[in-house]
């Protein structure tokens, strides 16, 4: 089901266009790319999970988890009864864990989603949260990451609406920086909202493509998909000569992930739904 259908007025909110619309719109394509007709969806990292809603309607057939270790989806649900003529889909559930809660002990899903949430899981949780997917997963479903930006890219700091100056992370010490986010306009009369952003700057694991990339592998995935969005412009020379410059440059990863590397095995030719 197209969401811009049941949810009136997504189309004048940037914000909602982007979490209901653009973003799913993404994951839509590579779910149905790579795992038709899933049983059970999984949002890993759901955050407030206005996203996840809109996986639900698109999937009606299927039951769409937000996987949380905060419980921000109660915003969803908020939403769901403001907004959605018969309030949260039927099919659609949410829980909050504790970080490093087994998944597989929860479900096993045909699908794990996650947008913008591998950057912030602990470093020292990430190899056993990645073990977990390829455990609870079923034999042909799929893991789909989304990351931008990537820590060591332009604005790999995700503070760009404080300061557009790229790599400024890199380039001043954690204290002129945290002045810079703290001065600038944009904080004025907002100082929380700086110093929550600022704490979760703090709080990114600073993965790069290529160390997630062998995560997966470590953790027994073979790789369907890697696509990565570079940066081309000029990078200053004090960077390139302390960075990788691939690191420096790739500014997004969307990557997909199976248990089997072979398409034919995946269950992907016609009726492989209606077998389940
Ligand atoms: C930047 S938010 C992204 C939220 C949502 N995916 C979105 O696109 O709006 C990152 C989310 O990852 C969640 N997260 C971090 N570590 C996690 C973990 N170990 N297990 C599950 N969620 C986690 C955070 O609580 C947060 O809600």
């Amino acid at each position: 089901m197209d969401t811009s259908i049941a949810i009136s007025g997504i189309d004048d909110d940037p914000y909602l266009k982007n979490h209901l619309k653009i973003c799913p719109d993404a994951i839509q394509a590579k779910i149905d790319s790579f795992a038709k007709a899933p049983g059970t969806i999984v949002d890993f990292g759901c955050g407030h999970g206005i996203k996840t809603i809109a996986m639900a309607l698109r999937y009606p057939d299927a039951q769409v988890i937000g996987f949380d270790i905060t419980d921000a989806h109660r915003r969803a649900q908020d939403f769901c009864k403001n907004r959605l003529e018969g309030g949260m889909p039927k099919n659609l559930r949410f829980q909050t864990v504790e970080p490093g809660t087994p998944l597989s002990q929860i479900c096993q899903p045909d699908v794990i989603y996650s947008w913008s949430v591998l950057e912030h899981v602990s470093r020292k949780l990430l190899p056993a949260v990645l073990t977990d997917m390829f455990d609870a997963l079923r034999p042909d479903g799929a893991v789909i990451t989304q990351i931008a930006p990537l820590y060591f890219s332009p604005f790999g700091s995700h503070l760009k609406e404080f300061s557009d100056i790229k790599w400024i992370h890199l380039l001043e010490s954690h204290e002129e920086l945290r002045n810079r986010i703290y001065a600038s306009p944009k904080s004025q009369g907002a100082t929380g909202s700086a110093k929550w952003m600022f704490s979760r700057y703090e709080d990114l694991n600073r993965i790069t493509a290529e160390e997630l990339s062998q995560y997966f592998q470590a953790a027994g995935f073979s790789a369907l998909s890697d696509e990565r969005k570079t940066f081309d412009g000029d990078v200053p020379a004090p960077l390139l000569a302390t960075y990788a410059e691939p690191s420096l440059r790739t500014f997004e990863l969307n990557f997909v992930h199976g248990k089997s590397p072979l398409p034919q095995k995946r269950g992907l030719w016609p009726g492989r739904g209606a077998a389940r």
